[in-house]
């Protein structure tokens, strides 16, 4: 079919007429001058008799005229119609171009980048199998890696950090780099084809809450009243630094369950999938030879020697930008997520979809997070290689020496 849309057959038709008519023009005036042929000396126009003043000043003149105001009032209603219909025009043009993006992303997410055999359909978070292998390549072992949810995704990145991730990937991870700038299959648009349909299935802020909530009351009802009473005192607050805290006991519990959990949006709400190795595939505190590999942040226990509380929950609370310094001589990375403020508030002029400023978690809670780091380094069980006791740590990072894997 020749005519594949309304602009296209619209034109055609166009084409038509003005052919057409072209054609009529000519063979009119070709006919006309035939008669004239030989005739030039009487004829020629300069010496034709014309019309005298009476018929030149009466209806021609009158007909000129009003033709002329005639075309006037067209321009000068058609112009207003114009300007009223062009705005949603483009509106719809745009929409219409999301909306193709949208499609796009989600033919990519479901087959062409085969994104869903991880992170599930509609990004609900999912795992995947993956062969650990320590720095020369060895294999260490085969385990089951959590593909964190991407329905909240946009809540703790911007959408220029997600676009690091999907061109970048994360090394020693089961996500590849997928963007051309890393080597992957994708090119620059499809990557944001990919974002657009992301932003597609993002949840709610109260489903997010809803997620998170249920979390905490699986684990601890109490704890979930009490925190949702200090929550209730904080709304509309100025600073979240200066809010409302649990006790010191309450935000310890709660750091741990924030921290490491694993279980809802598939550890996407966790720390620990990034800040302790071996967490992302179930063994946070597994045997040393599994610990060495599979972490993507850094150790955190001694972080409160290297920041001030305040300056530690800024971090958590915003997270990281791409060369912004954090702490007092620390360069950021667009990996840290911020998990207190979404990073894609306030954006709408730029076409950014306006989900309010609230992140993944409230002050409170942020507050108890960094409480339960800056605890770490008392709580050596926790940090045990064999769980219960106190044998000091061996993790990549304390220990810089990782040769304890025999590789040969
Ligand atoms: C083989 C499995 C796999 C495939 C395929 C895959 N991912 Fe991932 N992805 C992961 C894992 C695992 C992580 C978490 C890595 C880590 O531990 O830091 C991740 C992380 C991410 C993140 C960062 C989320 C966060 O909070 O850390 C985004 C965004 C993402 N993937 C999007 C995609 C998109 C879009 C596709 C399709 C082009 C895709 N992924 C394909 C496994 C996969
Ligand atoms: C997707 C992976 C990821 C997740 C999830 C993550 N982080 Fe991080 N985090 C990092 C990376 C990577 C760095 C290191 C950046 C650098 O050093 O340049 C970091 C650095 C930090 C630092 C600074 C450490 C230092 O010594 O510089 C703190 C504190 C921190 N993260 C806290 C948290 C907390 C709290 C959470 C959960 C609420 C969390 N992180 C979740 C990846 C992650």
């Amino acid at each position: 079919m020749i005519l594949a849309n309304t602009q296209q057959s619209f034109g055609f038709a166009l084409l038509a007429v003005v052919l057409v008519g072209a054609a009529v023009y000519i063979v009119a005036k070709v006919r006309s001058g035939r008669a004239e042929v030989g005739s030039e000396i009487e004829l020629a126009p300069n010496r034709k008799q014309y019309l005298d003043d009476e018929d030149l000043e009466g209806p021609k003149l009158n007909a000129a005229l009003f033709s002329a105001a005639g075309l006037l009032a067209i321009i000068a209603v058609a112009l207003p119609v114009y300007w009223l219909a062009e705005p949603g025009r483009q509106e719809g043009a745009v929409e219409k171009f999301e909306e193709t993006f949208v499609e796009r992303g989600q033919v990519l997410y479901e087959t062409g980048a085969q994104c869903v055999n991880c992170h599930a359909g509609g990004g609900v978070g999912g795992i995947t199998s993956f062969i650990v292998n320590d720095q020369n390549g060895q294999f260490v072992s085969q385990v089951n890696w959590n593909a964190p949810a991407l329905n909240n995704v946009l809540y703790r990145y911007s959408e220029d950090e997600v676009r690091y991730v999907l061109n970048w990937g994360r090394p020693g991870t089961p996500m590849a780099a997928w963007g051309a700038l890393g080597g992957g299959p994708l090119t620059t648009q499809q990557v944001d084809e990919l974002i657009a349909y992301m932003w597609s299935f993002q949840l709610t802020p109260e489903e997010m809450r809803a997620e998170v909530n249920g979390l905490i009351e699986g684990v601890d009802p109490g704890l979930a009243e009490r925190l949702a009473e200090v929550n209730k005192s904080n709304e509309g607050i100025a600073g979240p630094e200066t809010a409302n805290r649990l006790s010191r006991a309450d935000e310890i519990a709660l750091g741990e369950i924030l921290f490491n959990n694993q279980g809802v949006g598939a550890g996407s709400y966790s720390c620990s999938r990034c800040h302790v190795p071996g967490a992302a595939y179930g063994q946070p505190w597994g045997p040393v030879a599994l610990l060495q590999y599979g972490s993507f942040g850094p150790d955190l226990t001694g972080i409160e020697t290297q920041a001030t509380p305040q300056q530690h929950f800024a971090l958590v609370w915003e997270g990281m930008e791409e060369g912004k310094q954090y702490f007092s001589r620390r360069q950021g990375t667009p990996t840290m997520p911020g998990f207190g403020l979404n990073p894609n508030a306030g954006q709408a002029d730029k076409g950014v979809p306006d989900f309010g400023e609230a992140g993944m978690f409230t002050p409170a809670e942020v507050w108890a997070i960094v409480t339960y780091e800056r605890n770490l380094s008392n709580d050596l069980t926790v940090k045990s290689p064999v769980a219960g006791t106190t044998e000091s740590p061996t993790f990549a990072g304390v220990a810089a020496d990782t040769s304890t894997t025999e590789t040969e």
